[in-house]
């Protein structure tokens, strides 16, 4: 069987480090990978810690690139890619750009889709924007859905999918966070190093979301700055996403402020492991949303609306949506109730065992046998 991996962004790569390494040991797999380059140096930061070399980078990243831009130049590309590969089947994970535009490009060749970490929902087709709707697009034009958890099969099967072509696997981000995980793990970056974990609130904060840039992030990053700047024992560690937009805002409220200490995007090992340390994650991200919960760090998710509703039903996540006073409160709360931090702070592991990418390939290989 001939599988080809497309992804393109950090996220994608992290999630589907697994997949690669696991494809790379079957016998019967000849892998190809390749990568659309919507991300650049948050791409390849990935590719480098899990040694990850493509055969394929399209590369089309240009700063300030619009949806259109990445649909259109991934497909282009990709439609050579799948011209020379002629894969059997074609893995992709998540619900970026680079997904959707893969998942149409082979449709159009009638290659067999199979798609990493589906069925999540929020509900709303706007939030997260656009990738509610690239995640359903993607499922309409999938063969094999294969499903972190039992809920999003469930969603799954609320849209018509046939439950035969649904598989409930875990989530890759479990495998990949397992090896990145260390105990005593020593930062390069001297910042991390000189923070002191024990005696100070230590709280690791991010925020990327198209949907919030506006209005949403300045209440994010105002209620921030105003709980740092009455609590002397809290520190704040924002690696700042490489997005323009998100850097202005950012510079607007944390300039300036001693503890609030605004970094470059972390290599994934030093950004996993400082996660392990500090005392609370705020972030609208998807996938440090079941990071943390793994690692038993409480979260507030800064979104108003999330796909994934398990760290939350486990009490290990907060939903807060994007108001001031309902972030400064639920922030500050958390750094006096004791009892309120404690319930919040378990580790659970709805996403998975940390093998989701050997059941995955297991699924894919026994399906191929069957279709033969
Ligand atoms: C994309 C995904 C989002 C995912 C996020 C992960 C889509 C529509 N969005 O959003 O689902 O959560 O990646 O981080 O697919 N930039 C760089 N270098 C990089 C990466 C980004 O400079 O390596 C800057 C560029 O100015 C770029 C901007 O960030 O124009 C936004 O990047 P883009 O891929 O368009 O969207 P993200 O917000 O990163
Ligand atoms: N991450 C990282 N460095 C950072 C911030 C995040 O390696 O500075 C990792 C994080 O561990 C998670 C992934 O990037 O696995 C999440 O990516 P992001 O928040 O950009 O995208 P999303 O998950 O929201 O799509």
């Amino acid at each position: 069987m001939k599988v080809l991996t497309v992804f393109g962004t950090r996220p994608e790569a992290i999630k589907m480090a697994p997949i690669v390494k696991e494809l790379e040991k079957r016998k019967n797999i000849e892998s190809v990978v390749a990568v659309t380059g919507q991300h650049r140096q948050m791409l390849d930061q990935v590719l480098s810690i899990f040694n990850i070399k493509p055969d394929y980078d399209i590369n089309i990243f240009k700063p300030g690139q619009t949806l259109t831009e990445i649909t259109t130049n991934s497909m282009l590309g990709l439609e050579k890619v799948l011209d020379e590969v002629k894969p059997d089947v074609l893995l992709i994970q998540g619900d970026t750009t680079t997904v959707f535009s893969a998942s149409v490009a082979a449709f159009y060749k009638k290659i067999k889709i199979g798609h990493i970490e589906a069925g999540l929902r929020s509900g709303n087709i706007y939030s997260p924007f656009p990738e509610e709707a690239n995640r359903k697009l993607t499922g309409i034009l999938t063969n094999y859905h294969f499903a972190p958890t039992e809920t999003n099969r469930d969603n799954l099967l609320r849209e018509g999918y046939d439950e035969k072509n649904i598989f409930v696997t875990g989530n890759t981000v479990i495998d990949a966070l397992k090896y990145a995980i260390k105990d005593n793990y020593v930062f390069d970056e001297e910042i991390l190093n000189s923070i002191d974990y024990e005696n100070k609130k230590v709280i690791l904060l991010t925020s990327h979301r198209r949907e919030n840039i506006g209005q949403p992030m300045e209440n994010i990053f105002k209620a921030v700055e105003d709980v740092v700047m009455e609590e002397k024992d809290v520190e704040v560690i924002f690696p700042v996403h490489l997005n323009p937009k998100v850097r202005e805002i950012a510079h607007k409220y944390f300039d300036g402020k001693d503890r609030i200490h605004m970094i470059e995007p972390l290599d994934y090992l030093p950004f996993s492991n400082l996660m392990n340390k500090v005392y609370l994650v705020m972030t609208d991200s998807g996938g440090v949303q079941e990071e943390a919960p793994a690692l038993g760090k409480p979260v507030l998710v800064l979104r108003e609306e999330t796909e994934r509703m398990e760290g939350v039903l486990a009490d290990t996540a907060k939903l807060l949506g994007t108001d001031y006073k309902v972030i400064y409160d639920n922030f500050k709360n958390l750094l006096h109730n004791k009892d309120e931090y404690n319930k919040m702070a378990h580790a659970i592991n709805p996403y998975g065992d940390g093998n989701s990418a050997k059941k995955i390939i297991d699924i894919l290989e026994e399906e191929f046998e069957k279709e033969k």
